[in-house]
Order: C-alpha cells, then structure tokens, then sequence
C-alpha cells in the first residue's frame, strides 16, 4: 500500500489525496504552518491520519523554535470535528513537559496507530463470515491513518484470512472519498468492491444485498458517533433491513468528557457541493447547507470495533 505520510530529512511528507486515484503525488512540508494547511484543504483527511499529521506539524514547530503551546493551539483549529488532532497535540505536548521530544513522540505515534489498527482487525474479522458483504461509508482506510485503517483495516484482516468477502463502497459525496479512495484501495488489493451513489445504499440493503456495514469515526462520545455526513442516513437503513452496523475506531477517537451532541459539526466551503469537477451543478448563487460530519445515535451502532475488542456504543 502507498504511505499516506512519511518523516525524512526533517521533512513531513503527505501523499496529496485531493489528486487520487490518479496522481500519485507527495506535498512536502518543511514547516508547522504548511501542515496546517494541508489539513485544511484535506491533502491529508481522515481522524487518525489527521492525528499523526498534527504529530509532525508539533515536531516542525519543535524544530522550527515555536512556542508548543502557541503553534498546539493553531494546529487545533486546522479541523474542528476529529478529535485526534485535539489529542494528538494533546499528547505530543505532554510528553515534552516529560522530558521528550516532539520528533521522538509523532514517529512513535504513526507506528502505533498502525500496530492500533492491525488489533482493530483481528477483532473486527472475529465478526466477519464467509461471503460477506460489507457496505462502507467514506474512507476509513489506510490512507485515513497511518497505514491498514479501521474499518477497511477489518476488511483487510478478512481478506488475509482468506474470507470471500465483497464490498460496496458509498461514493460519499462531496469530496467522494468514497468513490476515490476506499475503491482505490480494495482495487489494489484485489478486494472485490462494487461503487454505489450514496443514494443507492438503501436500496441495496432493502433487496438483502448488505450483510453489513463497517464504518469509521472522527468521534466516539455519549450517545453516539461522529462520521462523515451520510453515516447516519445509512445507519437507519440498516436498522430498518437488520443490517448489523458496526463502527471500527481506535480509542484515541473516543471522547469520554462530551456529549456527542456537543462535537462540532464541521461546514465546509459550498464549492464542494456546487461544482463537480470545477463546473456549477447549480446557479452560483444557490444557497448551500455543507455539513461534513453527522452523528449516529448509540442505539444505531450493534458494535465498535477497538484494539481492546469490541464495545458497546456509550
Ligand atoms: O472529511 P474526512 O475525509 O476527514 O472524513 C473522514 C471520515 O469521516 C472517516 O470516516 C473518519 O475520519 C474515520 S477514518 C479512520
């Protein structure tokens, strides 16, 4: 699998997802304010990756000669809603204040969340039968973290366990990373993989073509998940068909202080939803609603899938 980022010669290099699956090209980021950036214009996407990312921005900004706490503060505001850039920066500045540094403490968190994420696996295939179907929402894939992923990290553990398994992939409008880059990696591993309109999944659980859906998170709270915009329209499809509906997300997602209802929901730019590709679908003065995340209520969710097994929604 392509690295989503590497570390070199004190360099953060992120593969430009914006350009996927046809260009395979890495922005190379000398320092924090350049992560910031990449961040918010979604170069790198997804809650770990963008976790690990905020690592990096806090280790160029250690070697850039910032004040941590200043340069903590902007790389939080890059993206409201995941809430592993929050704990990301979090965590890097409180291992400095234990004598790290911030270098040390981003490479070991991207190891970690690939380790993190293989036990996701282990535990999700635990789950995963024989010729299943797993419908899935977004990207939560390798390119969403690390390396591996969450929920097509599942997949992927099935798939190396030799299970016939096939997948439907949601497009996921507007930014399609869906169509873009969860197709992208089940092709290159060979992974059977059918692309749907968002529209569609309904339909397809309706005709009891979903054994299950599998998706990822940006936030775990009480009372339910964040997730991409979308989750939740097909959480209540699957609640109506008996489709088991599982999330796959590291514990570093979980927020164990807030509501759920309190995350803030993230509303991006509404060229994303007026243009496909740079051409108005609609009257430039239309008016846009562009949430990019919704919630998923905890008694929609049959399971989440963590490293330490399998849990109930809070
Ligand atoms: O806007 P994005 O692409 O960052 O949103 C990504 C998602 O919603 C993913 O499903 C989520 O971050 C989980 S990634 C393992």
């Amino acid at each position: 699998m392509i690295e989503t980022l590497y570390w070199k010669n004190n360099c953060l290099y992120l593969l430009d997802q914006t350009k996927l699956p046809h260009k395979i090209e890495y922005v190379e980021c000398n320092n924090y304010r350049e992560v910031i950036h990449a961040i918010k214009t979604m170069v790198v996407r997804g809650a770990p990756a963008i976790g690990v990312t905020a690592a990096y921005a806090m280790a160029l900004a250690e070697l850039e000669g910032e004040n941590m706490d200043i340069a903590g503060e902007e790389i939080k505001a890059a993206r409201p809603t995941a809430i592993n850039l929050f704990w990301a920066v979090d965590k890097v500045l409180e291992n400095i204040k234990n004598g790290n540094t911030a270098v040390d403490t981003a490479i070991q968190m991207e190891k970690d969340d690939i380790s993190i994420n293989k036990k996701i696996g282990e535990y999700g295939n635990t789950i995963i039968d024989e010729n299943d179907t797993i419908l899935t929402h977004c990207n939560a894939g390798a390119l969403a973290c690390a390396g591996y992923g969450t929920a097509l990290g599942v997949i992927r553990a099935a798939h190396e366990d030799n299970k016939n398994i096939n997948i439907i992939c949601d497009e996921t409008r507007p930014v399609l990373q869906g169509a873009r880059l969860s197709v992208f990696e089940m092709q290159q591993e060979n992974i059977p993989v059918r692309l749907i309109v968002d529209g569609a999944a309904g339909h397809m659980m309706q005709k009891g073509e979903v054994d299950k859906v599998i998706i990822g998170a940006d936030r775990v709270a009480k009372g339910g998940v964040a997730n991409k915009i979308g989750s939740l329209m097909v959480a209540l499809a699957a609640k109506r068909y008996d489709v088991p509906f599982y999330v796959a997300a590291p514990i570093s997602t979980f927020d164990f202080e807030n509501n759920i209802f309190d995350t803030t929901i993230e509303q991006r730019n509404a060229d994303e939803v007026l243009k496909i590709n740079g051409k108005y679908i609609s009257k430039e003065e239309t008016k846009v609603e562009n949430p990019a995340f919704d919630i998923v209520e905890s008694d929609l969710i049959t399971g989440i899938i963590t490293e330490e097994g399998i849990k109930k929604a809070l």
